[in-house]
């Protein structure tokens, strides 16, 4: 394998993955940011992402000498040792959701502005955010260079498992016009041994989309089929459970929720329905999947309700309520487009008092403080606090604690007995014994 250099622009959590991870396979990497206070701390070997691994992954290549960051784009391009030029530059900068659902691409315009002129001929430009179908083409015209080559390499990182799905991928996509730029952007990954898709561009970008719209669509439809298992007296665990067996299907990302969340599924989503707008295609059944999360979150805040007051259409003004769990999903300190925070949202709205614990809050960063409250949501230092003078208690992340918290305790500081658990975690069996009654999705018997 040849070691290249490896430029990389963004350190949030795909650009400072990408970094450590290409420099753990022996490429020289240099990564930029134009926040100066971050650079200073990865600097120091400080990691402000909570992602399993990864702090780890850059002292090691950071003392390795393969790894070296520094402030802004131009800065990197004279970063590599002996003052040799970049051969690839990989763009890891944010692209929101922007007006319409359009994705906002005015940071990698930034950077091609900042360094497109001075980047030495040959160089391949990746494009690692996920971008529309066709921002590639756009980047290489915003180029105005017909040396340096544009790839689309999408990345299928988890958070809270990056690291480990970046060096033990499913698959190596890459896409371009330029057959020998794609072969270089593949080969840069040739020691991980994945399957490699050599495609064009708009394949390539279009996969990613194709990717996250499918994992939302089969967790739309665990949920709506949750709903129908409580209708019809089935159990959502055994039907998951046996479907799953079946290969085409697959056991995983079938686990009902909350909805799902976080800072993709949902950006995506949408990305991809604005699209198929563009291209004149009625792209139903996304639409479907996006309604189906939109109203699990209705729907939960519903089951509150009618567990609460034993009624449908029961007031929850002034009820009190213990919300365990807040980012979009276990792992992560994430709270963007969180399902909990959607559901506090509606709650609060309904008048009920709510208190939070998120075990991802309990120490604060850098020497800070804990935070007290997030968004609107006062936190309490551990469980059993959130749950004092509760009428319920909901489970809307899948911390593994929860599962092993002595609920023995909780039922001792609760007001109402009720427990909420909308990610199907916590063993009912348990929360009886406990004295408490267990309200899941789509179990057997709890309608
Ligand atoms: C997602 C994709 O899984 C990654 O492959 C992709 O690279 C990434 O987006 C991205 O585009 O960068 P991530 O946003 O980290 O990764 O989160 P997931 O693990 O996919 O979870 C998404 C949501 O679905 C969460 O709210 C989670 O709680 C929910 N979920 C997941 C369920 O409700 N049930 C499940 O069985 C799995």
């Amino acid at each position: 394998m040849f070691a290249r250099r490896v430029m990389v622009v963004g350190t949030g959590y795909v650009g400072l993955t990408t970094g450590a991870c290409l420099a753990s396979l022996g490429h020289e990497v240099v990564c930029a940011d134009i926040d100066e206070a971050k650079v200073g701390r990865l600097r120091r070997g400080v990691v402000d992402i909570v992602e399993p691994g990864l702090a780890e992954l850059v002292a090691e290549q950071t003392s390795a000498g393969r790894l070296t960051f520094v402030v802004g784009a131009g800065a990197a391009l004279a970063a590599f040792e002996d003052g040799r030029p970049a051969e690839v530059l990989f763009l890891c900068v944010p692209t929101p959701m922007g007006a319409g659902g359009v994705a906002d691409l005015r940071a990698v315009e930034s950077v091609i502005e900042e360094v497109g002129a001075e980047l030495a001929a040959g160089t391949v430009v990746v494009n690692k955010s996920t971008v529309p179908v066709g921002t590639a083409a756009r980047t290489a015209e915003l180029l105005e260079r017909t040396d340096v080559a544009v790839v689309s390499n999408p990345e299928f990182l988890r958070e809270g498992s990056a690291v480990k799905d970046f060096l033990g991928p499913d698959r190596i996509v890459v896409g371009s016009d330029n057959q020998d730029a794609a072969e270089r952007v593949a080969a840069l990954y040739a020691r991980l041994g994945a399957p490699t898709v050599l495609t064009d561009a708009a394949s390539a970008e279009l996969m990613k989309y194709a990717a996250n719209c499918f994992l939302a669509m089969k967790l739309s439809y665990v949920n709506a089929m949750a709903e129908l298992c409580e209708r019809v007296g089935a159990d959502i665990g055994d039907v998951t459970e046996g479907i799953g067996y079946d290969r085409r299907i697959g056991q995983a990302f079938l686990s009902p929720g909350p909805g799902w969340g976080g800072s993709c599924l949902p950006k995506d989503t949408h990305a991809l329905l604005q699209v198929a707008d563009s291209a004149d295609f009625e792209f139903r059944l996304l639409r479907a999947t996006i309604d189906t999360n939109t109203r699990q979150r209705q729907r939960i805040v519903d089951k509150v309700r009618l567990a609460v007051t034993g009624k449908r259409t029961g007031s929850l003004s002034r009820v009190r309520l213990a919300l365990l769990g807040l980012t979009f999903k276990a792992g992560t300190d994430d709270l963007r487009d969180s399902p909990a925070l959607a559901i506090a949202a509606l709650l609060r709205q309904a008048g009920a008092e709510l208190v939070g614990f998120d075990p991802a809050f309990v120490e604060g960063k850098d020497g800070a403080a804990p935070p007290t409250e997030i968004d609107g949501v006062p936190l309490a230092a551990d469980a059993v606090s959130a749950a004092q003078g509760a009428e319920a208690v909901l489970v809307l992340t899948e911390w593994p604690m929860f599962r092993t918290l002595d609920w023995s305790v909780i039922a001792t500081a609760v007001k109402r007995p009720i427990v909420i658990d909308t990610r199907n975690i916590v063993d009912p069996a348990t929360l009886r014994r406990a004295g408490l009654t267990a309200v899941g999705l789509g179990r057997r018997g709890e309608g």
